[in-house]
């Protein structure tokens, strides 16, 4: 893989270039927990051939529609290994025209089909209009194909009126959604039951080292580590955690047992250096150290 060395990786004391982003960082975990997934994305410039090159050589299959000008987005994240602060630079990536626009959402249609679920991760470049990832969700419901949703910002407020199937913000992107602010498990999973009884079957909020929370119209469940782990970075942990929650759902699993494989890809990947270069065996590992419970609410007259 160019300029990344998986060993070295582990020891964060040197310089890693690899491909990021939400998307990626969700296919590489689904793959490498032994499922199948293919990344739609856009690409500009040398960064963005760096990055096809990078994915040829991991085995990530992508299909990337080419922008006429500017680079694809560079994030470098600054981890101080002594104090486990990090420090994100992010580039906004290049504008992009109408038929860059074009290209992907016809992408995006003719990659349906087939596919048996769909994740929208993470911001559109630049140009693209606040509504392309709600047209995205309503071609997922055209073709019956159930879609995740994980993104912030303006891109989270256009997109979770659509109704998407699975909804996975986390504390913050939770309370840039309902104007708010959301503190802790249980005023998350408040929160999280008014949007699951209206157009969204399941919403999951991540709480870093506090675990999660999985509601649906009739389930509110709690997950999180017996005991706090050791972890290095946490950067890429909620895209761990959804490509779990997938591969849960993938393999048949019911909420608890999807929350808890979620949970444990999302701790693994904290434990490593580098997004979603986690093994599922590490992960299998973690899942006997995690508790998957109800959580009752005050709106259903049971506070626990
Ligand atoms: N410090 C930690 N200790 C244990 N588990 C963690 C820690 N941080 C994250 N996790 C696990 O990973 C999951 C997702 O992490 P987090 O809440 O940070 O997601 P996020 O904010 O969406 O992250 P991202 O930056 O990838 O978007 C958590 O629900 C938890 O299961
Ligand atoms: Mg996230």
């Amino acid at each position: 893989m160019p300029g990344f060395d998986l060993h070295g990786a582990r020891r964060p004391s040197r310089t890693l270039h690899c491909v990021g982003g939400k998307a990626v960082n969700f296919a590489r975990v689904l793959r490498r927990l032994g499922h199948e997934a293919r990344v739609l994305g856009i690409s500009a410039g040398h960064a963005g051939r760096f990055m096809e090159e990078s994915l040829d050589a991991e085995g990530i299959p992508h299909r990337m529609i080419r922008a006429p000008r500017g680079e694809s987005r560079l994030a470098t994240t600054i981890m101080d290994p002594a104090t486990g602060v990090h420090t994100e630079v992010n580039e906004a990536g290049p504008t992009i025209d109408a038929d860059v626009v074009g290209g992907a959402l016809e992408a995006f249609g003719e990659m349906l089909p087939g596919s048996r679920y769909c994740v929208i991760a993470g911001s559109a470049p630049p140009g693209a209009p606040d509504d392309i990832y709600a047209r995205m969700i309503a071609t997922c419901h055209e073709h019956g194909v159930p879609v995740m949703l994980d993104a912030s910002r303006n891109w989270l407020l256009g997109a979770a009126g659509a109704g998407p199937t699975v909804l996975k913000p986390n504390e913050k992107e939770l309370g840039t959604l309902l104007g708010r602010q959301v503190d802790g498990a249980a005023d998350a999973a408040e929160a999280a039951k008014e949007l699951a009884c209206q157009h969204i079957d399941t919403v999951l909020v991540t709480l870093g080292e506090e675990g999660a929370v999985g509601v649906t119209a009739n389930e509110c469940l709690r997950v999180h580590m017996a005991e706090p782990p050791e972890i290095l970075s946490a950067v890429a942990s909620g895209d761990a955690f959804a490509a779990g929650y997938v591969a849960g759902l993938l393999e048949g699993r019911h909420l608890s047992g999807r929350l808890a494989l979620a949970a444990a890809c999302g701790t693994a990947n904290a434990q490593v250096f580098g997004p979603g270069y986690i093994e599922r065996e590490d992960a299998e590992i973690l899942l006997d150290r995690i508790v998957v419970g109800p959580l009752g609410l005050a709106s259903d007259g049971d506070v626990s």
